[in-house]
């Protein structure tokens, strides 16, 4: 029988992910759909126990139910469960699966440009998505990751769960040459936000700045870091191979990750560059 997929966030009606797993089931010939549904934080659970009843394979979980969906699934892996946040559910007949798929998409598509996993990292911010990323780094090997935030608090307790060191944003500002890789977390430059987290008057030329955010595809951020010789990476990767980890989850098929890079970077009104 025909599988389903679906999305559940609130909002939802903007989102990608229904245009790139159904591009992804047409170029591999799966069987199957992919829908966006609304529910409200109320409707959670009930949402939940409606979408098994109803033969769901598989979803993903986006704002704002990342954390709030833990009670209800029947198991998570290891790193949902050390990030307290799901973004990926496996359907096994009644059986739940969680997982989170957002800090490792977030490394693989740093790897779409030359890395070389001895360069010390700066990780800007400290909430959800931060996390996600410096436990991924970690796996991935990299040695030193700096975190610094606004709240010096919040950074502490990240660095000391994830073996890193913390930092305020003005002593990150002052040593900022030191970073090969800088990595930009925090909602500062989204949308019509025209803000930096931080100067970047000490950044190194040729040292690699990447940002999470893919609304607008050059954030502030990048903008400047351009401008100040760096390399480039926006949020688009991030999204792409955070959704390419989840469909190999449900269908055990490894997506053309890189073509999609360039049809969602076209939706979103930009011109792929790869460097
Ligand atoms: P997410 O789960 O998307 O990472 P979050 O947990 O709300 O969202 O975290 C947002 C991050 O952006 C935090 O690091 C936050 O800093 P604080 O911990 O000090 O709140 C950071 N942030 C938000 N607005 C900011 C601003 N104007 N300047 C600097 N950092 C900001």
């Amino acid at each position: 029988m025909k599988k389903w997929y679906a999305v559940i966030g609130d909002p939802i009606a903007h989102s990608l992910s229904p245009y790139m797993h159904e591009t992804w089931f047409a170029e591999n010939g799966v069987d199957a759909s992919y829908i966006p549904i609304h529910v409200k934080p109320a409707d959670l659970e009930k949402a939940l126990s409606a979408l098994k009843t109803l033969g769901v394979s598989g979803f993903n979980i986006t704002l704002p139910h990342k954390e709030a969906i833990l009670p209800f699934l029947d198991r998570l892996d290891e790193t949902a469960s050390i990030m307290s946040a799901v973004n990926t559910v496996v359907v096994d007949g009644n059986q739940s699966s969680g997982y989170n798929t957002d800090g490792d998409g977030f490394v693989e598509s740093l790897f779409t440009t030359p890395v070389d996993i001895s360069k010390k990292v700066l990780i800007i911010g400290a909430g959800g998505a931060a996390r996600g990323i410096a436990f991924a780094l970690k796996r991935a090997g990299f040695g030193t990751v700096a975190i610094a935030n606004r709240t010096l608090q919040r950074a502490k307790e990240l660095a000391d769960e994830v073996g890193g060191f913390p930092m305020t944003l003005a002593e990150a500002e002052n040593d900022l040459g030191e970073f090969g890789i800088i990595i930009q977390t925090t909602s500062v430059g989204l949308s019509e936000n025209k803000a930096l987290p931080m100067s970047l008057e000490n950044i190194k030329a040729g040292s690699i700045a990447a940002d999470i955010i893919y609304t607008p595809l050059e954030t502030p951020f990048l903008k400047k870091a351009k401008e100040q010789k760096c390399i480039t990476i926006n949020g688009v990767g991030m999204f792409v191979y955070q959704g390419a980890i989840a469909f190999e989850k449900w269908t055990g098929v490894k997506p053309d990750t890189e073509k999609m890079m360039k049809l969602i970077t076209s939706k979103l009104g930009g011109h792929y560059v790869n460097k």
